[in-house]
């Protein structure tokens, strides 16, 4: 048994709160590429999948005169630093072992390039799995955060895929 489930960390407020901005169908969505990279490449499934759930928890919505503004974005954005950070404070407040909230959180400050000094930097596997998920969603112009997914239906995917992380979990290792 897992200590948390991908249904505690969803249906925690402060999940709701954050992927409701940075897009629930996004999140749901890498959470399950983290998954599927995670199994073939003899990753942890579970951590992949929760990294890959919360990756975008961070954001923060860059708006001006009402509207998103992609440059003041571009400028100002720190949402891998604020995710991770995020991340942890809730895995932990949810009873995650504290080696896998760090894992997961590490994950997610690594899962992109944009605050980076430098685009060279060595991910673990972990860390490569949960951006090269995040790629995978990508659409033209950012529009993967806007791609909608009504409560229940996401509800049923995390509910789903908690179930697929089980059965992983419990084949004995050959
Ligand atoms: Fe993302």
């Amino acid at each position: 048994m897992r200590d948390v489930t991908l249904l505690d960390i969803f249906q925690h407020h402060i999940t709701q709160k954050y992927l409701n901005r940075s897009g629930l169908a996004h999140a749901i969505a890498v959470a399950y590429h983290a998954f599927y990279l995670a199994k073939e490449q003899n990753v942890d499934v579970d951590i992949a999948a929760k990294a890959g759930l919360l990756h975008d928890m961070g954001h923060f919505t860059w708006y001006r005169n009402g509207k998103w503004d992609y440059d003041l974005y571009k400028q100002n954005d720190i949402h891998a630093i604020k995710g991770a950070e995020r991340a942890h404070k809730l895995l932990i407040r949810l009873g995650e072992n504290p080696i896998q909230a760090k894992t997961i959180s590490l994950a997610i400050l690594f899962h992109t390039d944009s605050f980076l000094p430098t685009n060279d930097i060595v991910r673990t596997p972990l860390q490569q799995i949960v951006k090269w998920a995040d790629e995978k969603d990508e659409e033209e112009g950012g529009l993967h955060h806007y791609r909608k997914i009504d409560f229940e239906r996401a509800k049923k995917s995390i509910i789903r895929l908690d179930d697929m992380i089980e059965k992983v979990r419990n084949k004995p290792s050959s």
